[in-house]
């Protein structure tokens, strides 16, 4: 296995059309063909060109997507060791992280080899990128999720507030037309975001959110609905002013949590071993 020293690593950095390599548990990988990679940046956090065997540990994924790629060698340190990983053997066999991969050396010539597992990643069209850049998502999600806890205090403020009902209930209405328009951009950049930043991979959370905005488009509409038909706030049967505030305070804690999980998308913290 070809040994690789820091500096070779380092120049290996993804800047200016040079290759994507990066080392983890003293192997060495190219990852230039990656969508997720190119440039040498992956998910604004991590570069190419280094030593990530401590991140990968805090990575929403397990180190075994490195193995969608080939190993290309071995980290060659003056002590034999990298980071907290030493290279335990001149095939690249390793001890810290485990990338999950197949054994180099197993002594049984009859098995038959295995395909390498490949990278799904959608590749980001060219014409994308710059709109990409702007982090569409995080941009257009801050309108439902303000609007909907703000329709939310609205409907509370007028079931405390008696005579100021119908007002409040005014207000709550044209509140809650402007998170339904702002809430289909905000999926839309999210499956659009999740597709080409995020390799449309279904990890946990994004199985949650998806769940969570399936139950908050619903809920949207019925409230709306009640909204428009129910009368104003004043005349309102008590029974549905009930039905409808318990609707609202559900869209709004169903906001917040989606806002929760794509927070530990772009602030994953902690150290999980597998999905985002
Ligand atoms: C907290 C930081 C990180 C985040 C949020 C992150 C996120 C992701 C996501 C969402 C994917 C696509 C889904 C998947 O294949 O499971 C991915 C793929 C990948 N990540 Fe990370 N990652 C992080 C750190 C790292 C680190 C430190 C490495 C070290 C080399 C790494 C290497 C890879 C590789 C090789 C792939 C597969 C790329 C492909 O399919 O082309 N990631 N990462
Ligand atoms: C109304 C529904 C949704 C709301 C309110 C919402 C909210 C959020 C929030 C607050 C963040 C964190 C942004 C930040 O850190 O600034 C986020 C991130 C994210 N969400 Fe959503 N989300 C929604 C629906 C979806 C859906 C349906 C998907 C698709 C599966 C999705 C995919 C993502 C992705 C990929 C990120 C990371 C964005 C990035 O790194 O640029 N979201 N979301």
């Amino acid at each position: 296995m070809k040994k690789i020293t820091p500096e070779e690593l380092k120049r290996a950095d993804g800047r200016d059309g040079r290759p994507v390599h990066v080392c983890v548990g003293g192997k060495v990988y190219d990852l230039t063909e990656s969508p997720l990679w190119s440039g040498g940046d992956h998910m604004n956090r991590h570069n190419a060109g280094e030593d990530l065997s401590e991140s990968i540990k805090d990575a929403p994924h397990d180190p075994s997507v490195l193995e969608y790629y080939d190993q290309i060698g071995v980290l060659d340190t003056v002590s034999g060791e990298s980071g907290d990983n030493k290279v335990t053997s001149e095939s690249g066999a390793t001890a810290g992280v485990d990338t999950g991969g197949k054994p180099t050396t197993n002594g049984d010539a009859r098995e038959q080899p295995e395909q390498p597992p490949r990278s799904k990643a959608p590749r980001t069209p060219a014409i994308l990128k710059p709109l990409l850049r702007l982090h569409p998502h995080p941009v257009s999600v801050h309108f439902p999720i303000a609007l909907t806890i703000v329709a939310a205090l609205l409907v509370i403020a007028g079931r405390i507030f008696p005579s100021m009902a119908a007002d409040l209930h005014t207000a709550a209405r044209i509140d809650l037309v402007l998170a339904a328009l702002f809430t289909l951009p905000a999926i839309g950049t999210g499956f659009f975001s999740h597709y080409y930043d995020y390799g449309n991979s279904w990890t946990s959370t994004f199985k949650i959110k998806l769940i969570l905005s399936a139950i908050f488009l619903p809920i949207l509409m019925i409230t709306l609905i009640v909204l428009f038909i129910g009368g104003d706030g004043a005349t309102m049967a008590p029974w549905l002013k009930v039905f409808f505030t318990t609707l609202v305070c559900l869209l709004a804690v169903n906001v917040m949590a989606l806002g929760y999980f794509g927070g530990r998308i772009t602030f994953p913290g902690g150290r999980r071993k597998s999905g985002v």
